[in-house]
């Protein structure tokens, strides 16, 4: 993949999700977002789009929130309500967003935008069904794009013991988008349990002044005490999402190795498991994404906490 700008413009297509609206966060202080699209997948697709426009709102960025994709391309939809709640943001009062929605046509928006703006990279934090999508209705699209930062994934999972939420919500966009060709980075649950909202670092968000501040800090809790009751050996919530958007704009921050992957579509256990090629054998097949494998947790944190104190600071 070429190397990324200082600042690169995003498409970030997602399904909020407390760890979305951190991406979001993260996004809007260290990338130029484009646009934010949204799909079915933590909450069913109305919420996750309310949810979109409930950051943009707080945030107070002139970004288009487009809504896309209400359930995946094969399988039957399916949230995660015991994650997020019935919202897909449960624990903040959140305020009443003013501006509507600027479109229910993601992938019509994804294509004009990308064909448009080459060079602009897309970051996806929920079920693939919008990009998958994109690229079959428009095959020229890998010629526009810089590359694909996604959250999802991993050597083991969290939706069954092989299958990472996302990748399981719709394991035939996952295989399109995977299988696509394109530059590929992959934020798997390897990198992203090592990124945990542990009370401490939840008290530095509550800490800062400002709405945002106060309703980040609700959302960890809730967040962070679903994981905790949920898991023998976590300390707070994995906050994944964000991790897409570090991973092109403070690669340092991260060990990676390139290698082969692929999804799995079917199997009680193996539906949207990704297949993680980490032989050494000369003759195996070629990379075809990047993969980060660890990460400067508190060095990332730290970039979290800058970029909410500079959304507190916005408003
Ligand atoms: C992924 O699934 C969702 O619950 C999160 O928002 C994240 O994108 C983690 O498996
Ligand atoms: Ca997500």
């Amino acid at each position: 993949m070429a190397p990324t700008p200082a600042r690169p413009r995003i498409i970030l297509d997602c399904d909020p999700g407390h760890d979305d609206a951190v991406a979001i966060v993260v996004a809007s202080h260290t990338c130029d977002i484009v646009g934010i699209t949204t799909v079915a997948g933590n909450a069913p697709l109305e919420r996750t789009a309310y949810n979109a426009r409930v950051m943009r709102h707080i945030l107070d960025i002139d970004v288009p929130v487009v809504a896309g994709a209400a359930g995946p391309l094969v399988v039957a939809p399916a949230f995660a309500g015991y994650v997020h709640g019935e919202s897909g943001l449960d624990g903040a009062d959140l305020p009443e967003p003013t501006r509507p929605l600027d479109g229910t046509d993601a992938v019509g928006f994804i294509i004009d935008t990308v064909r448009s703006e080459p060079g602009c990279h897309l970051v996806v934090t929920g079920p693939m069904t919008n990009i998958a999508l994109a690229l079959r209705m428009a095959p020229d699209l890998g010629d526009h794009i810089a590359g694909i930062s996604f959250m999802g994934g991993g050597t083991f999972g969290n939706r069954t013991p092989m299958a990472e939420f996302n990748l399981w919500a719709d394991p035939h966009a996952a295989a399109i988008v995977i299988g696509s060709g394109l530059p590929l980075i992959m934020a798997g649950l390897d990198v992203t349990h090592r990124f945990q909202a542990t009370p401490d670092r939840i008290e530095r968000v509550r800490a800062l002044d400002g709405r945002l501040a106060s309703v980040l800090s609700g959302l960890f809790d809730f967040f962070s005490e679903n994981y905790r009751s949920r898991h023998d050996d976590m300390a707070g919530a994995a906050v994944h999402d964000p991790l897409a958007v570090l991973a092109l704009t403070h690669r340092e921050l991260f060990a990676t190795s390139d290698s082969f992957v692929d999804v799995m579509v079917t199997g009680e256990h193996t539906r949207g498991m990704t297949v993680v090629d980490q032989r050494t054998l000369v003759d195996r097949p070629a990379a075809n994404c990047t993969v980060l494998t660890d990460v400067d947790a508190d060095a990332a944190w730290d970039i979290t906490i800058e970029a909410i104190a500079a959304g507190s600071r916005s408003v």
